[in-house]
């Protein structure tokens, strides 16, 4: 696992993440109030891009959706989580199914802007 450190503040704008919705610009989504940076990793997410693309607009809770996941999945998820919680800094990963391709944590958004 690795740090970044272009970004200085971990607080990101629910706008800014609904405006990252294609490759090109870069292809974001929440996880539990985290701004995942998943551009390279949704067209290799193993049940495939659609499932994570549908879900897009609402945060993806951990505690529902990831009890579909192996729990080294949700583990090495919560590990990047601590990181990033720890340094307020961008922490990038990767899931060893999905080694070849990075996860980057950006950020979090306000919990109070998402509509659940
Ligand atoms: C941050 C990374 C990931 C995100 C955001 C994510 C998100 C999702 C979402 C939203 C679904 C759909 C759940 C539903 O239908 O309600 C799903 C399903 C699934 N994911 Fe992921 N996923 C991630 C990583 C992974 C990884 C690393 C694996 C590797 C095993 C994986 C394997 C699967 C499988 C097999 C399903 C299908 C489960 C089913 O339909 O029963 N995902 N994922």
């Amino acid at each position: 696992m690795t740090i970044t450190s272009e970004r200085k503040t971990s607080q990101i704008d629910l706008q800014e993440v609904q405006d990252h919705d294609d490759p090109e610009r870069g292809f974001w989504v929440i996880v539990d109030s985290y701004v995942l940076d998943l551009t390279e990793f949704l067209r290799h997410h193993p049940s495939g891009a659609q499932k994570i693309v549908k879900r897009r607009n609402k945060s993806i809770d951990i505690g529902s959706n990831f009890l579909d996941h192996f729990a080294h999945t949700v583990r090495t998820f919560r590990e990047a989580c601590s990181k990033h919680d720890a340094t307020g800094q961008v922490v990038s990963f990767r899931f060893k199914e999905v080694d070849q391709y990075s996860v980057s944590i950006l950020g979090k958004v306000d919990p109070s802007s998402l509509l659940m």
